[in-house]
């Protein structure tokens, strides 16, 4: 597959989320099934995986998911690029800083990959009462270290990242994109292009969405399935946002692809430093989602397709920007 570059760190030009096997799109695959389809990726070309500590079951413990990535990447680990992310609540972090705090996290998470650095460190939501120039500066000492290759940060705006970026320079940012989130699109992108910043988009597919396979009559699993809360998957909002997807319907009739393929590949043709990463819990999905690498759009197709987006109103809105512990679900404060 091709590859593209998080600054320093040269990745496959689509990777995969593997947080779906063990959280947030309800009911969770066998360990061994789990296991087969991240290295069905890598033989497909696929050499980059997303995990974080707090990916687990129902958001109860923590690491489920890293272990999960750390077997099936054992034996082609060198050969790839692990992105894992942390939290870092107020009260771990006494007298010494947010330094020990963030290696002990990293250690863990280590351990449960089966390795001994990680290429691309996450933070995964910023805290509020710590500084992120304390959090670069402790990156910039664990890169110094050798124990991480680069650092990120994820649902954040320009403030924070140029902010970290003085201190110590970042690899990559993740957060939402996709052609029903498009709010990064304004500063976010632009300012990380200019700074060699990767984007790294999560749910580019809108949580299922623009594959077009979800309806307003589509059940949501109760338990653990963010799908309950996801605005652009509110019953109003998929029968409301059907434009869209008959935009992306006619594209990908007339380029003999997927919706969901076109909807990453539109990404890819539009910005070069941009890398998804789809989630998936099927194989048969992971491997059609890693083909829209093959899906080259011609700038007159870009085109077309870009006016007919634009000409949709996009109903449902979540935002890029997050605090620990605010909107959002604290993903890992139940842990232990
Ligand atoms: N930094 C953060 O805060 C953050 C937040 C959320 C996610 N993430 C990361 O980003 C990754 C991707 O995000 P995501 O999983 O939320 O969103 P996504 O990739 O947009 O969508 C995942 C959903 O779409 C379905 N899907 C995927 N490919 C499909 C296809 N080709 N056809 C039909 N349905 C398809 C999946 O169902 P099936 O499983 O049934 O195929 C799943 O329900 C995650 O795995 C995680 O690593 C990060």
């Amino acid at each position: 597959m091709k590859t593209r570059k998080l600054r320093d760190i040269t990745v496959s030009e689509i990777g995969i989320g593997c947080m779906g096997f063990s959280h947030g799109y309800g009911q969770i695959p066998p360990e061994d099934y789990s296991i087969e389809a991240i290295r069905k990726a890598y033989d497909y070309g696929c050499t980059f995986f997303d995990t974080a500590e707090a990916y687990s079951p129902n958001l109860q413990g923590i690491g489920h998911n890293e272990r999960i990535v750390g077997k099936a990447v054992k034996d082609f680990r060198k050969d790839i690029v692990l992105a894992t992310k942390l939290h870092i609540h107020t009260e771990e972090v006494g007298p010494d800083g947010v330094y020990p705090v963030i290696r002990r996290h990293l250690e863990a998470s280590m351990e449960r990959l089966g390795t001994d650095y990680v290429d691309l460190y996450y933070l995964h939501r910023l805290n509020l009462d710590i500084p992120v120039e304390e959090v670069a500066g402790a990156m910039g000492r664990l890169i110094d270290e050798g124990l991480i290759r680069g650092w990120g940060l994820s649902q954040v705006g320009v403030g924070t990242i140029s902010a970290a970026q003085a201190v110590t320079p970042v690899s990559a940012v993740q957060n939402i994109y996709s052609m029903v989130e498009r709010d990064v699109e304004k500063e976010v992108i632009p300012y990380c292009l200019e700074n060699r910043i990767g984007v790294v988009p999560f749910s580019p597919i809108a949580s299922g969405f623009l594959s077009g396979k979800i309806t307003a009559d589509t059940q949501f699993e109760k338990v653990d399935d963010v799908r309950n809360w996801v605005p652009q998957l509110k019953k109003e909002n998929i029968i409301a946002n059907q434009p869209i997807l008959d935009v992306l319907a006619d594209f990908s009739a007339r380029k003999k692809a997927t919706n969901a393929q076109i909807s990453l590949a539109w990404m890819l043709h539009k910005y070069p430093n941009v890398v998804p990463i789809p989630g998936s819990k099927n194989q048969e999905r992971i491997l059609e989602n890693l083909g829209a690498s093959e899906v080259e759009l011609t700038s007159e197709e870009f085109q077309a397709l870009e006016t007919a987006l634009d000409a949709c109103t996009v109903h449902g809105h979540r935002g890029f920007e997050e605090q620990q512990g605010g909107r959002m679900k604290d993903w890992d404060r139940e842990k232990k």
